[in-house]
């Protein structure tokens, strides 16, 4: 099979958090299955050219249609890894992805609305006629409504598409100029409900929302989430679209690339290390606790990695430092604040908390480091508010680090509590849950993680070695996503 990926990341040339794994993992599972993949992405600043080889212009003057006129684009080729990425780059408008970041700007609707636009554009001008387009997040929403709407009118009518979301909290919302744009203009025939007209504002239109109608099957990143799409308010008022297109609509469990997050071969992590050479995993503790000048004693070291944002439950990551301190834990924490409030409280707390030779605070983006944490941690927290998949969790396993997770999204399908899961024996355990958002719940789950480290360390170590056992690679979502494909192939 033919397949193209449009998305707004690939790690590790540009990554914001889990959504550059999964499209880079997943492209490459797909790719070792024998099938034809290739990836069409923005040309960022900002992006880590560092990583891709072989960087050339592989089509000059892409005359991209935008508003009245055309914009001229040149798109680069190169490989990542061995994936073949396309990179579309404005030349007359090149403020579009020159800003110094990924998202954050206030015409990001129109920026991706228009990387949709010229996106299809290069398929359609280099002939490029792929069985399944793949599209992720509500950056590229509007590509399978302009492939139904305008392109099919040009011979693109046999291409199907699969759109992924992987968080539903950022939906694409937007006004006229994004239909005047990019060549939508019947207003009234797209402020519908049925189409694009947000469910919220009927004077909006939402570009997620034209993923979800106008694509051949929609997928979220696990089952639980899918069913909470629909059942609960985790959708942010897209529950009654995904009801009306339930028949298309399921969840795959994302994997982790398994060359990429792997401590038998980790080039990040100075002592290799796997189930049978578990007692390597000390030496990587020591040379975090030296990286970042923490004591060296015999207490766990609980950590949390990710973005600080509300979904992650920030005030539960906040408590969570300060009790594993108070129960004679250190606590490691990396990560980048999306909102400058979250940003300066995190600052405050560690100027105070990292002269504390129990305790280090890094806020920023750092894959190295984040190799090294899981490598040497002994607990990793994930207390999200919500949690379409989560990534930590299932790095965290792979590393010996054990999950101690709220109870939500693929936290569900991931991690089993090793004291109160009814549905696995013993043996098959590999974390603690918790389910209220309050501080008890969390204290009683970190508490129980925490005392079995300090108490009966032979059984924590049992637990950790239950959690390398699990296979989170993309093998098995690899094979579902190709069996969906073939299915709406053939329809
Ligand atoms: P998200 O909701 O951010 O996509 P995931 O758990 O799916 O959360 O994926 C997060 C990915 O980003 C993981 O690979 C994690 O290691 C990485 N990550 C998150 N924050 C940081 C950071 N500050 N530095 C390095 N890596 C990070
Ligand atoms: C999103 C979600 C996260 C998921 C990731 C990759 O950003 O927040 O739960 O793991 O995408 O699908």
């Amino acid at each position: 099979m033919y397949i193209v990926h449009i998305a707004s990341e690939c790690a590790p040339v540009i990554k914001a958090g889990g959504l550059g794994d999964v499209v880079y993992g997943l492209s490459r599972e797909l790719e070792i299955r024998g099938n034809c993949v290739e990836l069409i992405l923005p040309m960022y600043d900002c992006m880590r050219y560092d990583h891709i080889w072989g960087l050339h212009d592989a089509y000059r003057d892409l005359m991209v249609p935008w508003y009245d006129a055309t914009i001229n684009c040149s798109v680069y080729c190169g490989w990542v890894h061995g994936r073949l990425c396309f990179f579309i780059k404005p030349n007359s408008w090149d403020q579009f992805f020159d800003r110094g970041c990924y998202y954050g700007c206030s015409d990001d609707d129109l920026r991706f609305a228009f990387f949709c636009k010229a996106a299809l554009e290069f398929l359609l001008k280099s002939n490029k006629r792929p069985d399944i387009l793949h599209c992720h997040d509500w950056q590229t929403g509007l590509v399978p409504v302009l492939l139904y709407e305008i392109y099919k009118h040009h011979g693109m009518w046999n291409q199907r598409v699969v759109y992924t979301i992987h968080n539903f909290k950022h939906q694409g919302v937007t006004g006229n100029e994004t239909l005047i744009a990019t060549g939508l203009k019947q207003f009234s025939y797209y402020y519908n409900y049925a189409r694009l007209r947000d469910n919220f504002n009927p004077f909006a239109i939402n570009m997620m929302k034209g993923g979800i109608v106008y694509s051949n099957y929609i997928t979220t990143v696990s089952p639980h989430h899918a069913w909470e799409a629909r059942h609960m308010d985790v959708s942010y008022g897209l529950g009654h679209t995904l009801h009306l297109h339930q028949s298309k609509f399921g969840g795959i469990l994302n994997g982790i690339d398994y060359g990429v997050w792997n401590p038998e071969d980790d080039r990040y992590i100075p002592h290799p290390f796997g189930i049978d050479s578990f007692a390597e995993k000390a030496k990587n503790k020591k040379a975090l606790r030296e990286r970042l000048l923490l004591q060296d004693n015999d207490k766990p070291i609980v950590c949390f990695i990710g973005r600080l944002d509300e979904q992650k439950g920030v005030d539960l990551v906040h408590h969570a430092i300060y009790y594993s301190l108070s129960r004679g834990a250190q606590f490691v924490l990396l990560g980048a604040a999306t909102e400058k409030r979250i940003d300066d409280h995190f600052r405050h707390e560690k100027n105070f908390l990292n002269d504390n030779p129990d305790c280090h605070l890094e806020l920023g983006f750092n894959e190295e480091l984040a190799h090294l944490i899981y490598a040497g941690a002994d607990i990793i927290v994930v207390p999200s508010n919500f949690e379409p998949c989560g990534l930590t969790q299932m790095i965290g396993l792979r590393y010996g680090t054990v999950p101690v997770v709220r109870g939500v999204g693929g936290l569900v399908n991931t991690v089993f509590d090793w004291d109160y899961d009814q549905n696995l024996p013993p043996e098959k355990r590999n974390g603690f849950v918790f389910y209220q958002m309050g501080y008890d719940a969390l204290e009683s789950a970190l508490g129980r993680a925490i005392n079995l480290y300090t108490q009966t360390p032979q059984v924590f170590k049992q637990l950790a070695l239950q959690g390398m056992e699990y296979d989170y690679s993309w093998n098995h979502p690899g094979e579902q996503y190709v069996e969906l494909y073939d299915l709406i192939r053939h329809k």
